[in-house]
């Protein structure tokens, strides 16, 4: 039995597999609460991240106690880019500022100015990374900064707990920009220019070997036996990218959570910090990924939902299964600023195009087309990094509403696959990597790709219309930007 523990943005999932890959069981608590001081902060409480994996590991161990025992190997997945803080005795020095906290734009500006950083990370210096996040630390918390032993990413705190091990692996930390991503290691020029020095980071492995050992006190606790292996696990998306197989070359996901994300595999290293892509390692060795991130895909949805006062899944059941074209009604999805294609922290949303006669719903229709169009930009963004995709397979809570994969669909002119049921998120891919690491077996034999159920074909009678809106949707961002 294996063991996958996704910290999600806003809580925890855990998920229980046996050797032959099928799901025993899996446990949540959406107990994890985000802080925003200021616009455009965001911040969360490490404590609660354990509390809420206690939570989960507590309510699977409850309903499969015999399978649970037998757990010989853990993954790791979470959220990418949070700086976790610590002192010298591992004790957290500040909340972890997250991946959609942007308060660092002066910073990251600064970092990106500096040529060595593109160059040896292959992405630009956005906001979100963690590099950053430590400028401003050090610029405006300089106690804080004088204390800090350890930088660790939020999987990696988990990690810290479970084992006792300071260490990570190349998907998560290449999202720090200080890994010299090629290369598969710390740049200490990159840290250097930070303030920082190898030290303070911690150790790196592949996401598929072993990176600690569960501590005697928990495995005792749990009922468990001696040496569980702790995999290297992965940042949610490469993790993701595990559970769904998505490693060979051409293969694809568009994941709707509370950021999108359009993920494509690749064999090597493919930068192009121009097109604002992120160009990450995969969780697997000699392998590498690219991706569109956009900062709110179902976290708009979920703002529409706060503002009108009905549920997001209420929202959606009101546009019906038939997709509609674009009413005119245009939304652009920049709740937090946007990383592909703009690199732009300070930008935010709008509606535009409205009249007497938009209600709930024609708003509702434009904040799923806005996020489809976002995700347009990402595919073009991708298309200019030298990745061509043929088809996609979507993920991601927002993947429950069909109206959003035809409008996706349509909006990619792509079909996108549904696979079949089943639940291949990023607890299934970290528990995966705990398979892999603690049996030792062929990552590629492991990380294979679900069966689809069906295929979400683009609507042709619509292609002309979406495309009309979508060039609008790119020519608002200019002029939106030029009025603020
Ligand atoms: C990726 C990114 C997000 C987070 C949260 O670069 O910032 O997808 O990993 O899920």
């Amino acid at each position: 039995m294996y063991l996958g523990i996704d910290l999600g943005t806003s809580g925890v999932k855990a998920m229980l597999i046996d050797d032959g890959q099928r799901v025993v069981g899996s446990a949540s608590s959406g107990d994890v609460g985000t802080a925003r001081l200021h616009p455009g902060w965001s911040e969360q409480d490490p404590a609660d991240w354990i509390r809420a994996s206690e939570e989960a590991v507590a309510g699977l161990r409850a309903a499969h106690p015999a399978e649970f025992s037998a757990v010989r190997g853990i993954g790791l997945s979470g959220h990418m880019h949070g700086a976790t803080l610590l002192d010298a005795d591992d004790a957290v020095l500040r909340p972890c500022i997250m991946w959609n906290d942007t308060r660092s734009h002066r910073e990251a500006a600064a970092l990106d100015a500096d040529p060595r950083f593109r160059r040896i990370t292959g992405n630009i210096v956005f906001p979100g990374f963690t590099a950053p996040k430590l400028a401003w630390v050090r610029n405006n918390e300089p106690d804080v900064f004088a204390r800090v032993r350890r930088v660790l990413l939020p999987k990696d705190y988990l990690r810290l707990w479970l084992t006792g091990e300071h260490l990570s692996e190349m998907s998560d930390s290449a999202g720090t920009s200080w890994l010299d991503t090629g290369a598969r290691k710390w740049s200490a020029e990159l840290l250097a220019a930070t303030g920082l020095e190898e030290r303070q980071m911690p150790g790196l492995v592949e996401g598929t070997e072993a990176a600690g050992i569960l501590r005697a006190e928990l495995a005792a606790r749990w009922g468990l036996g001696e040496g569980v292996v702790v995999a290297g696990g992965a940042g949610d998306n490469a993790a993701s990218a595990c559970g769904m197989g998505t490693v060979r070359e051409g293969t694809a996901f568009v994941s709707l959570g509370t950021s999108g994300v359009l993920f494509a595999a690749n064999a090597s290293y493919l930068p192009n910090p121009e097109s604002a892509v992120h160009a990450f390692c995969h969780a697997l060795p000699g392998t590498w990924h690219q991706m569109g991130v956009i900062l709110s895909a179902t976290d708009a949805l979920n703002w529409h939902s706060r503002v009108t006062g009905a549920s997001a899944a209420d929202l959606a059941a009101e546009l019906g299964g038939t997709l509609k074209a674009p009413s005119g009604v245009t939304f652009l999805p920049y709740l937090s600023g946007e990383r592909t294609p703009h690199n732009d922290a300070a930008i935010r949303g709008a509606f535009l195009g409205l009249g007497h006669e938009s209600g709930r719903a024609a708003l509702t229709q434009a904040v799923l087309e806005g996020v489809s169009f976002a995700i347009r930009d990402s595919l073009e963004a991708l298309k200019s990094a030298g990745t061509t995709l043929s088809r996609v397979t979507a993920i991601g809570g927002g993947s429950r509403s069909r109206y959003w994969l035809k409008s996706i669909a349509t909006a990619l002119s792509l079909p996108v696959d549904l696979p079949a049921d089943g639940d291949f998120g990023a607890a299934f891919g970290a528990a995966r990597l705990g398979l892999i690491a603690a049996t030792g077996v062929n990552p590629t034999d492991v990380l294979t790709a679900p069966a689809t159920a069906e295929t979400v074909e683009p609507e042709a009678a619509l292609a002309a219309a979406y495309e009309d809106a979508y060039q609008r949707y790119r020519r608002l961002y200019p002029a939106i930007r030029a009025a603020y």
